[in-house]
């Protein structure tokens, strides 16, 4: 049975064991729903907090639109079997304007960073308050969003926090687009553009696994399978700085942004090395569609 609760104090006391934490802005799909399994598994109490956070919008239309149905995602919140949704309102999370930010240099520094001033210290800045608060033994985040995964770890390293972040794979329809919220503002017609993204990160993907560790490589690849597309950018990063690298030679991901329509998608996939050799991470193909346009 799925319980709302709205004040830390309040979520902090009910929990039992190890506490699993997933933090989410809520309008779930099974994107969230694989991480609030992976919670399930490893802890005696799942929460999940949804709270749609200002400070890591720059934007504030995109704030205003960000989707929100409280009753759809403590559905799926009961389906998983989570114990408590965690849904504070603005004045527990911020009983007064926040003065504090926290800022984690050079992680932030590339990819999304400098085309979101300001994103990730809302992003640091929320997580911190939500460990604090929380006190989570598991943090579960995706990684989809591989610079936040980033920011996170860093953060944890950094100040101390006693928790340890578990990175799980993208979920992806079908076709390969990987799950987003946003997704549910694309166009029928927006849709084989889209796919373009995935589809150029896949033949990279495949490319690594042959051997051709050359970021240019990589990236030419992507920019031929998506020749058409407006990227904001197209990298090869490290999976702990975030920082653009010239070959896989450590943990590592290729990422790019690109605008369909009114849409700003992101996407990547992992390279992991195991024994020498460079494991794409893919994530997880659904079979049928995603509930998110259900
Ligand atoms: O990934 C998200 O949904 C958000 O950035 C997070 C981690 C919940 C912080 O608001």
């Amino acid at each position: 049975m799925t319980e709302i609760t709205r004040t830390f104090a309040e979520t902090r006391q009910r929990g039992r064991g190890r506490v699993g934490l997933v933090p989410t802005m809520g309008f779930f799909h099974e994107g969230h729903s694989a991480l609030m399994a992976a919670a399930r598994a490893a802890s005696e109490t799942v929460v999940v907090s949804l709270f749609v956070n200002p400070l890591q919008f720059n934007d504030r239309a995109d704030l205003e639109r960000y989707p929100r149905d409280l009753d759809r995602d403590l559905e799926i919140a009961r389906e998983q079997g989570v114990d408590l949704l965690f849904v504070p309102p603005a004045e527990e999370m911020y009983p007064l304007e926040p003065l504090t930010r926290v800022e984690v240099a050079r992680v932030a520094d590339h990819l999304e960073g400098p085309r979101r001033p300001g994103h990730f210290a809302g992003v640091a800045t929320v997580v911190a308050k939500l460990f604090a608060g929380l006190q989570p033994d598991f943090a579960f985040f995706g990684r989809k969003d591989a610079q936040q995964l980033a920011v996170v770890r860093r953060l944890v390293l950094d100040l101390s926090f006693p928790v340890t972040v578990i990175g799980r794979p993208t979920l992806r329809e079908a076709d390969g687009l990987a799950l987003s919220s946003r997704n549910v503002y694309l166009r029928p017609d927006d849709r084989p553009q889209a796919l373009l993204l995935s589809m150029g990160l896949f033949a990279a993907a495949d490319l690594a696994e042959a051997g051709h560790f050359e970021a240019s490589e990589l990236i030419a690849a992507v920019r031929r399978v998506g020749s058409g597309e407006d990227f904001e950018y197209v990298t090869l990063a490290s999976q702990d700085t975030a920082q653009p690298i010239d070959r896989i030679d450590r943990p590592s991901f290729l990422a790019l942004a690109a605008r369909i329509g009114s849409v700003r998608l992101i996407d990547n996939v992992a390279f992991d090395l195991v024994a020498g050799n460079v494991i794409g991470d893919r994530g997880i193909r659904l079979s049928a569609p995603s509930r998110l346009y259900s």
